[in-house]
């Protein structure tokens, strides 16, 4: 498992979120870096010799496995490998969940055309590349993409909006508007 997996959310981005959102569960944290108080994922991670990988200590619960709905989710996903979880996001918003959260702005992809496409709203995180905070004792590497917040509304919110919107949001600046 890579450490760019266990890059946490700085809270200059997160904290203009919540205010919006309300968070009420972390789909995928550790005990460490989890945004909410009720969250998904390993006990812990170990920070294996090399420095660039993690190992996973404790009791896990699989936030791919789990429910979300009709939780208010944040969802920042392991880097390496967003697709499942945006998957699971468009998913679990048709079970009454509200799913937020970044992911590399990466349109190339088969998981951005697949998932992404499926969010209510995309929003382009301009003006500031958003730097995510390393585990303790990691020098923090920097983040060398753009970044995009996907909104994943539930059922009923999404077939009223009707077409997914699309937005840029100066996040170091500006608060968040919710357009919904
Ligand atoms: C990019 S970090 C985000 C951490 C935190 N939620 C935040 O926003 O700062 C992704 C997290 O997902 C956790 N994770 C990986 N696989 C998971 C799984 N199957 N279920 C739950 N959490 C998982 C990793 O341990 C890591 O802490």
């Amino acid at each position: 498992m890579s450490i760019r997996d266990e890059w946490g959310t700085p809270p200059e981005l997160f904290d203009k979120l919540d205010d919006v959102f309300h968070f009420t569960l972390d789909v995928c944290a550790t005990k460490e870096n989890a945004k909410c108080e009720r969250y998904y994922g390993p006990e812990a991670v170990h920070v294996n010799d090399d420095g660039k990988t993690v190992t996973r200590i404790g009791n896990f619960v699989d936030g791919l496995a789990e429910p979300w709905a009709p939780h208010v989710c944040w969802m920042n996903p392991p880097y390496s490998d967003p697709g499942p979880w945006l998957e699971k996001a468009y998913g679990e918003s048709q079970r009454g969940a509200t799913v937020v959260g970044p992911v590399p702005n990466d349109p190339s992809t088969r998981w951005w055309v697949n998932w992404a496409m499926k969010a209510s709203q995309i929003v382009w995180l301009i003006g500031a590349r958003v730097q995510f905070v390393s585990p303790p004792g990691i020098k923090a590497s920097s983040n060398t993409s753009s970044s995009v917040v996907l909104v994943y509304w539930p059922e009923a919110k999404a077939k009223a909006a009707s077409r997914q919107t699309k937005c840029f949001w100066n996040w170091k600046h500006k608060p968040f508007e919710n357009r919904s």
